[in-house]
């Protein structure tokens, strides 16, 4: 089959035929707005929105030209449904619902949180559920259980910021940037990681919490004593510190050997570097590129799951959730 992804759940744009036969990535084009949104400090919703209007389109020209296709050799679309910005959903779920029905193709949707960890299989052939899955965007710290059937289950979240989030609020306080990932990442490697001790907050329980983490950021940061570079290096150890001890300590609960790290912050080397440290598990990182918002990972998970609805905890819509929230 060739499937079309496509992704617009926040300020990225990206479309990208894969070929399931070959499981190659055909074409992938992705336009990133995240200069646009630097100057206000995070991303604007309506801004996002509009901006995949005038992206898709072209985007989506660019990819066939590149697979050397028509839009009529496709055979499906995959696009990202929820979680996410519901205009900048819009935008990607109603491209792909016209296109289908000039094509007469069937478009899927597709879970975000699901096909950032199912990157991961993209990318090392022979990796399959069961395994143990953390995930750490700009939204979500999640940590779920996917048996061998792919039903997910839920096993720990954030009580209040995301991973990345963190990353994004600290940037932010040292007057960095956004996105902070990547900048705070850049100013560590001129620190020292083991400067300042911050708290691990809930140690004990299996969810997270990075409020705290970064109240005791901004303490350091009016205290003067420090430099950026070590404030930033000591605040990246910690959020790998916790991270690791609570992944790696529900996979030992669960007998999961086989651990599964995507999403936006696992592009973070040091990151990366600490958990493919740890004894006695087969740790899986997608590539950079797979990790922060993409294409291949929509098309890839539309057409493992094409036809099924294997995702009975990822269903959740953006319908869905206005429903939950209107209760
Ligand atoms: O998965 P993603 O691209 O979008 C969401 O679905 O949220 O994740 C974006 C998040 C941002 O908070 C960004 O600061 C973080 O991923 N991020 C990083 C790095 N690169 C991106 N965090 C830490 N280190 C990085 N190198
Ligand atoms: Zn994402």
């Amino acid at each position: 089959m060739i499937i079309l992804g496509i992704e617009s759940s926040c300020d990225e744009t990206s479309l990208a035929v894969y070929d399931s036969e070959k499981n190659l990535i055909l074409s992938t084009y992705t336009s990133s707005q995240a200069e646009l949104h630097s100057r206000f400090g995070g991303v604007v919703p309506e801004v996002a929105s509009r901006n995949h209007i005038l992206n898709i389109e072209a985007l989506f020209e660019q990819c066939m030209e590149e697979a050397e296709l028509t839009p009529q050799d496709l055979d499906a679309i995959g696009v990202t449904n929820a979680p996410g910005l519901i205009g900048a959903l819009f935008v990607g779920v109603s491209f792909a619902k016209a296109l289908g029905y000039a094509l007469k193709i069937p478009v899927v949707p597709v879970n975000h949180l699901s096909a950032h960890i199912l990157a991961a299989e993209l990318q090392n052939e022979g990796l399959e559920a069961p395994y143990l899955a953390l995930i750490i965007s700009g939204g979500h710290t999640h940590i779920y259980d996917i048996d061998c059937a792919y039903n997910f289950e839920l096993l720990a979240k954030t009580i209040d910021d995301a991973a990345g989030e963190s990353f994004d609020k600290v940037a932010k306080m040292l007057d960095l940037g956004y996105p902070g990932g990547p900048l705070i990442e850049k100013l560590a490697e001129d620190g020292d990681a083991t400067k300042i001790k911050f708290p691990i907050p809930i140690k004990k329980r299996p969810d997270f919490s990075f409020s705290g983490l970064k109240t005791s950021v901004l303490t350091q940061i009016q205290a003067g004593k420090e430099t950026p570079a070590d404030i930033a290096a000591s605040f990246q150890k910690t959020v790998a510190d916790v991270l690791i001890l609570k992944t790696l300590r529900m996979a030992k609960e669960r007998g999961r050997r086989t651990v599964v790290v995507a999403g936006g912050v696992a592009c973070n080397g040091y990151i990366r570097r600490a958990f493919e440290a740890q004894k006695g598990f087969d740790i899986y990182f997608p590539s950079p590129r797979l990790c922060t918002d993409n294409g291949d990972m929509i098309a890839f998970t539309a057409h493992k799951f094409f036809g099924q609805r294997r995702f009975a905890s990822l269903d959740e819509t953006a319908h869905d959730r206005m429903q939950h929230i209107n209760k």
